[in-house]
């Protein structure tokens, strides 16, 4: 079934430009070039607020989210982890959307925050990737990916798709509620079906990222550095480091390093920064900046002209094609999921079913 891959992990990281096309499929009007959601008849224009919960990578899916629906939407967005939502008392208005993310459908905490909100009278969405899943079930509005199985217990593929259908839907929220014009649907839909070639352009560093895995592998922390929906892709690259390297990594929003963990830094710290160029660039190389001042080892991961302009001192490199910054997480996905995966393989870990986790999450 791993076909020519070692790993199911492998092969669901190559998976990702197919799977991300046929999830795409079902949430763009390719002839009209609009964004259409499965079930049309589900009137979104009244939504206040949006909720969002989830866990692990379905949680990082989430803050993305958050990003795009502010932005786009102007819609408030409120996340957190399924744990502590459920026991914090959250106050939840009339005319919210909740809306839960999970590749499973049947995480324990998840589950039990959609029954709490349902209760108490928020609109259920669910972006899910297993159709016969009890989240699915309990969903007012239906938002699945189109995955397929998943079976790596580290979340690949799942993560891209819950991102190409979250991205659909803050365009469609925006068009909504009024927040964007017809042209810039075009040019949104235009984007996000550039996605899979663009994931197609990330595979192809597969090998240059193979060949830097034994500067991580030594590591004993890690740290991963991001700014604005690239921020949710740090904490995304640290959770695969160490589920599934078991090397300890921590991702940080690039402005906070300054506000504690820049005291970690040495020449034994590989610090990770994803940085596509753009207007937060130029902060983010001032981060770098105080980074490399304290001898840190950066790695680099951003387009041509982002390498151009801050790539030099760097220990690695790994270049991204240019894309427009609603599929940069999509698309800076792939060299995090395959440094994870690759620093793994040199460690010789057991990358499909790593110790102490379970795949599907389903006690509390
Ligand atoms: O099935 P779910 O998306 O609800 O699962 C949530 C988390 O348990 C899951 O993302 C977990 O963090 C993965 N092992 C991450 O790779």
């Amino acid at each position: 079934e791993k076909g020519n891959y070692r790993h199911y992990m492998q092969k669901e990281i190559f998976e990702q430009p197919t799977v991300v096309a046929q999830t795409l499929q079902s949430y763009v009007h390719r002839a009209q070039e609009t964004v259409a959601l499965p079930q049309i008849d589900f009137d979104l224009s009244t939504i206040k607020r949006v909720t969002i919960v989830a866990c692990g990578t379905s949680f990082y899916a989430g803050m993305v989210a958050k990003y795009w629906f502010e932005q786009f939407a102007r819609v408030p967005v409120d996340i957190d982890v399924a744990s502590e939502f459920r026991y914090r008392e959250p106050v939840l208005e009339d005319g919210g959307l909740a809306l839960f993310i999970s590749q499973s459908g049947e995480t324990a905490d998840t589950l039990a925050a959609l029954r709490h909100c349902k209760q108490a009278g928020q609109t259920i969405g669910v972006v899910v990737n297993v159709p016969t899943s009890s989240m699915a079930r309990e969903a007012d509005l239906l938002l699945p990916t189109h995955a397929g199985p998943e079976i790596g217990v580290a979340s690949t593929k799942a993560f891209t798709c819950q991102l190409a259908v979250l991205a659909a839907l803050a365009a469609h929220l925006a068009v909504k509620k009024g927040h964007m014009s017809r042209d810039e649907e075009r040019e949104v839909v235009g984007h996000l079906l550039e996605a899979p070639a663009c994931l197609n352009a990330a595979l192809d560093h597969d090998d240059d990222i193979a060949s830097m895995a034994h500067l991580i592998a030594p590591a004993r922390d890690v740290l991963y550095l991001g700014r604005g929906p690239d921020f949710p892709l740090a904490l995304e690259g640290a959770l695969k480091l160490k589920e599934i390297s078991y090397i300890h990594a921590e991702g940080y929003a690039s402005g906070e390093m300054k506000h504690g963990p820049i005291a970690l830094i040495d020449d034994q710290v590989p610090v990770i920064v994803i940085a596509p160029s753009g207007p937060l660039f130029e902060k983010t190389v001032s981060n770098m900046e105080e980074v490399r001042a304290r001898g840190g080892q950066i790695v680099l991961i951003s387009d041509r002209e982002g390498l151009d302009a801050a790539g030099e001192g760097c220990i690695a490199t790994i270049e991204m094609p240019r894309v427009h910054p609603l599929i940069a997480p999509l698309v800076y996905a792939v060299p995090v999921q395959l440094l994870a995966y690759h620093t793994a393989c040199v460690k010789g870990t057991d990358v499909d079913q790593p110790r102490n986790l379970a795949k599907s999450v389903t006690v509390e």
